[in-house]
């Protein structure tokens, strides 16, 4: 008699309840069972890089994160942060504002990416309601992004997820991304794709009522989407337009803030000058689920400069064993240099990659920065048709044989490796591909 299998997995096929039992189940997934450093084991024994999720940044089972965890849990295993507080929270607060650029004032804790973003949606609401603007109520961002999975993160994102669940909140408007290696408007130069979306942008928010428009959401890199890296210069461009409209911006750095593109905020380096930043994913590296936004100090002082309350949150926000992980794990990227560290080891890989494989034949694009690293898979190079789902199974499968996990989505390959990844363990990341991708033919 075997047993069915009684979980949803997030963002996976599920096979029909009827047929799917834990065996057959446990014969199609990678069920992994301890980490240490880059690597990761399943139960049968065998070793991977890991390098998806972009979650680990300290790599795992890091024992001096252990450490701060298991003291905090000993000492005060939960405080609720709701009219009350305990001693972590303002350490990394004043922590994430030193190391995100001298523009923000306040910190609002949250418990993944998607109430990261969801939080600084609801700030922007808050503060144009207070003002009088209360007909901002539209969120513009751009075609590819990911900004998460709650109701308001959801409907902003276009990525066709949304799609699945009807509507979302109203009037949430998509224009087009300079994505560098598909530049829309039939343009080729990277400053020919800003332009036309600059351009475009303008449109967007002149026909839509620019008095109703509340923010632009920005991903400096779009991560789910395939690593798709933009002109740099858009940035302070769509920043001067949005304030010649009076529309605020938010940034969403869940994917490449605190460190794994190389900077601490791309927005800081970009010029994007946010009115809300939105970190996650390198906050606690994976040692505990946890979000934040930094606020600006004009934002600050509209919605707490004679006093305010902001009525959202989560019980566990701000949760104590999580602002140990995350004081610690900010402690480590800082002091080891982990930043630049990613920037150098990202560009050998880069450079790695492109001498490996500039010639194969469905090798598209290979692309990154720091330690968010993406190879676009195409049928043909000159019309960047992409490869169909079976080329991508097949890859997948050899992948796994090399004992590399990444994410393979959409005729991409995203690679995001620990921030401290060794140089060997780089090597063994762009031989493994390589061969995977010669056996493709
Ligand atoms: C840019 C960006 N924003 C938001 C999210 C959502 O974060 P979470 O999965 O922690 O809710 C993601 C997740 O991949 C992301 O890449």
């Amino acid at each position: 008699m075997h047993k069915s299998y009684p979980v949803v997995h997030p963002f996976t096929w599920m096979p029909p309840s009827g047929t799917l039992t834990t065996d057959t189940w446990l014969g199609q997934v990678t069920c992994l069972e301890r980490g240490d450093g880059s690597w990761v084991y399943d139960t049968q024994g065998k070793a991977y890089l890991y390098t998806t999720t972009a979650v680990p940044t300290v790599g795992l089972s890091n024992w001096r994160v252990i450490q701060a965890m298991k003291e905090q849990m000993e000492r005060l295993s939960f405080a609720s942060t709701c009219a009350q507080t305990h001693g972590l929270v303002e350490p990394l607060a004043d922590k994430l504002l030193r190391l995100c650029g001298s523009r923000y004032a306040k910190v609002f804790f949250t418990n993944d990416g998607s109430g990261a973003v969801e939080t600084a949606m609801r700030l922007i609401r808050q503060h144009f309601i207070s003002r009088g603007e209360a007909k901002r109520d539209k969120f513009i961002s751009f075609d590819g992004s990911f900004h998460g999975t709650t109701y308001g993160s959801g409907s902003v994102t276009h990525l066709g997820i949304r799609e699945m669940f009807g509507r979302g909140l109203e009037d949430c408007l998509c224009a087009p991304a300079p994505n560098l290696y598909r530049p829309p408007g039939g343009v080729s130069s990277p400053e020919g794709a800003a332009d036309f979306c600059l351009k475009e942008l303008e449109r967007l928010i002149e026909e839509a009522g620019p008095e109703t428009i509340a923010a632009v959401l920005v991903e400096p890199i779009q991560a789910v989407n395939g690593v798709v890296l933009m002109p740099e210069s858009f940035f302070s461009q769509v920043r001067t337009l949005t304030r010649q409209y009076g529309i605020a911006v938010i940034s969403d750095e869940v994917t490449t803030g605190l460190g794994r593109t190389g900077h601490w905020s791309l927005s800081e380096k970009y010029g994007l000058e946010p009115d809300v930043l939105a970190v996650s994913k390198g906050l606690t590296g994976g040692y505990f689920p946890m979000g934040a936004v930094l606020m600006s100090g004009e934002l600050d002082d509209s919605l707490f400069g004679s006093g305010g309350i902001l009525l959202h949150g989560s019980t566990q926000c701000g949760h104590p064993v999580g602002c140990a992980a995350a004081l610690e794990v900010l402690e480590i990227i800082e002091r080891d240099g982990l930043p630049d560290h990613a920037a150098v080891r990202g560009q050998g890989i880069l450079d790695d990659f492109a001498d490996a494989l500039a010639d194969h034949p469905h090798v598209g694009d290979i692309r990154g920065m720091g330690l968010m690293l993406a190879l676009e898979f195409v049928k043909d190079k000159a019309t960047k048709e992409p490869v169909d789902f079976e080329w991508g199974r097949r890859l997948s499968g050899h992948l796994h044989d090399e004992g590399i996990l990444g994410n393979y989505f959409n005729g991409i390959l995203l690679m995001y490796p620990p921030l401290n990844v060794s140089g060997e363990e780089c090597d063994f990341l762009v031989h493994g591909v390589t061969r995977a991708l010669r056996r493709m033919g």
